[in-house]
């Protein structure tokens, strides 16, 4: 299977990159560097020249456009080229009525594929942010039989993605999305054991076909975006 760079050095020596073709999630708390992570690998996606589409329920993308620059990532020139695109769906919320919203939402809980039409034929990458915006009235079988099926669209379609999922909405549902993916990272904070100072870890919880670590492996988040630092014992939580 062929693997897609990640941008995020270590992540890619660990890993290999992502495989093309399948679905990683991404779960973590407010803060983690979900958003980050998404971005970063945006860009090396396009860097290794795959049409890549960035789908933002949160952030408009002149916050994102924000965010890259702080690391020296110049977006704005891949979606020039083309390469990069960016589909909008909190503003088209913001703008729509309430009435609309419900109509919008009611659409959305009957099918997360609606994501896929916005999204051009020759599509390679796919990143989804987040999600979790999307989950507010569903049963957690619903999510399961929708989520389903829109990992199965995405492998039909052979798009490499990677799905966030913010821990703070839908926790519940973060169990349950594993199941479906082929792989899957959680971004935490905890307290060293060793040290008593909080730090940046995530877990590796699962990529088929790839031998991964069972420890945390800890990152930091500086001026040019998400670099892991090492790796260190896992513990009991
Ligand atoms: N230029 C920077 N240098 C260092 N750290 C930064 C920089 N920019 C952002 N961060 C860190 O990254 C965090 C935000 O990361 P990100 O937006 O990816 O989180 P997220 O998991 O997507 O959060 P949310 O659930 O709110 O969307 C900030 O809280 C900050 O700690
Ligand atoms: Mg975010």
């Amino acid at each position: 299977m062929k693997r897609i760079e990640t941008g995020i050095d270590g992540v890619d020596k660990i890993t290999g990159g992502f495989p093309e073709g399948r679905s990683v999630l991404i779960t973590g708390n407010a803060g983690s560097g979900k958003t980050i992570f998404g971005l970063q690998f945006a860009k090396k996606s396009c860097e290794q020249g795959f049409k890549t589409v960035y789908i933002t329920t949160e952030e408009d993308s002149t916050d994102l456009y924000t965010q890259a620059e702080a690391f020296g990532w110049d977006l704005h020139k891949l979606n020039e080229e083309g390469i990069l695109n960016f589909v909008e769906l909190a503003s088209i919320r913001a703008r729509v009525t309430e009435a609309e919203m419900s109509i919008d939402i009611e659409a959305m809980k009957g099918n997360f594929s609606k994501f896929l039409n916005d999204i051009p034929e020759d599509t390679e990458t796919v990143v989804i942010d987040n999600i979790g915006s999307y989950t507010a009235k569903l049963t957690p079988y619903e999510f399961r039989d929708r989520f389903d099926l829109l990992i199965y669209e995405l492998k039909q379609r052979n798009i490499t993605t990677l799905v966030i999922l913010d821990s703070a909405t839908s926790k519940e549902f973060n169990e349950i999305a594993l199941f479906s993916v082929y792989g899957a990272f959680k971004l935490m904070k905890r307290e060293n054991p060793y040290t008593g100072r909080r730090e940046r870890v995530m877990d590796i919880v699962k990529m088929r076909s790839t031998k991964t670590p069972t420890q945390f492996i800890t990152y930091e988040i500086d001026s040019n975006g998400i670099k892991i630092v090492s790796s260190v014992d896992s513990d009991e939580e």
